[in-house]
């Protein structure tokens, strides 16, 4: 899937900071990924591995360098390029009152193809029921997001972000709070994506519930990509672990 194909996700020398910070947090970091790639971004808390999946988003001012995403700048055309990106947060904190069922929250995933004060198709609404029933959401579909527990809530966001239909998929920690049957079927999920062409990118610290196929490695630490390399699923956590220890 990746020989000769074109960069989807391309970064040039990139320094991007916090507003604010004194330093930039992510520094000279150049990264290509093709079509089809899975990659794991691992490495130790403060490492940089939000930020990096930030800069990616276009969500952080670059300071210097370059981001592109499908061809488009993240800055000077960061409204097309983040409509092909779909981004699954690592923190998230859903008041137990919040007015949106299961189903609203997926569909909000198509707002960007929907376009402003539209009303969606059945397209829409079939791309949502997919999502639902792939993320095993089905029976709680009408239920309030604010009263589902934290595993729950996480798989809704990953549901969201494929009904986004996107041309890139990020995922900050997507196995933390899920059981283990359900994080492999989610990492089949991905899998999955990825064989289809999208490029997958996951910041993760567990390594047991990697797909069955060639992964990209990356490991940061103080906010540079200091290991990157492909790597089979089993070699995955020794990879991150002996980078880590020896940086
Ligand atoms: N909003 C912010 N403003 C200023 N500095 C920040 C902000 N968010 C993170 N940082 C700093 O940027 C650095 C990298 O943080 P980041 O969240 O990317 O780490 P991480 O590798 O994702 O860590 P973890 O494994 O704990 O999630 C840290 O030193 C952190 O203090
Ligand atoms: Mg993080």
């Amino acid at each position: 899937m990746t020989g000769g194909a074109k960069d989807v996700i391309l970064l040039n020398q990139v320094y991007t900071t916090y507003e604010g910070a004194d330093l930039p947090v992510i520094q000279d970091v150049s990264l290509h990924i093709k079509p089809g790639e899975f990659v794991v971004i691992g490495g130790p808390n403060g490492a940089g591995k939000t930020t990096l999946l930030e800069t990616i988003a276009g969500l952080l001012p670059v300071v210097n360098g370059s981001v592109t995403v499908c061809g488009h700048d993240v800055v000077s055309d960061g409204c097309t390029a983040r409509k092909k990106i779909g981004y699954v947060i690592q923190n998230f904190d859903f008041h137990p009152f919040t007015p949106f069922t299961v189903e609203e929250v997926v569909l909000m995933g198509r707002y960007g193809k929907i376009g402003w004060l539209k009303r969606h198709s059945g397209y829409d609404m079939e791309k949502v029921t997919s999502a639902i029933d792939n993320l095993g959401l089905t029976l709680i579909r009408h239920n309030q997001i604010g009263k589902l527990s934290g595993g729950q809530q996480q798989k809704v966001l990953i549901a969201q972000n494929l009904a986004k239909e996107p041309e890139v998929l990020l995922l900050d920690e997507p196995f933390s709070n899920l059981d283990m049957v359900t994080r492999e079927e989610v990492s089949n999920l991905l899998c999955e994506i990825a064989d289809g062409g999208i490029p997958v990118l996951i910041v993760s610290h567990a390594f047991d519930a990697l797909p069955n196929r060639t992964i990209r490695v990356l490991v940061m630490q103080n906010g540079k990509i200091i290991l990157n390399q492909q790597s089979d699923p089993s070699k995955v956590g020794n990879l991150v672990r002996t980078a880590s220890v020896a940086a």
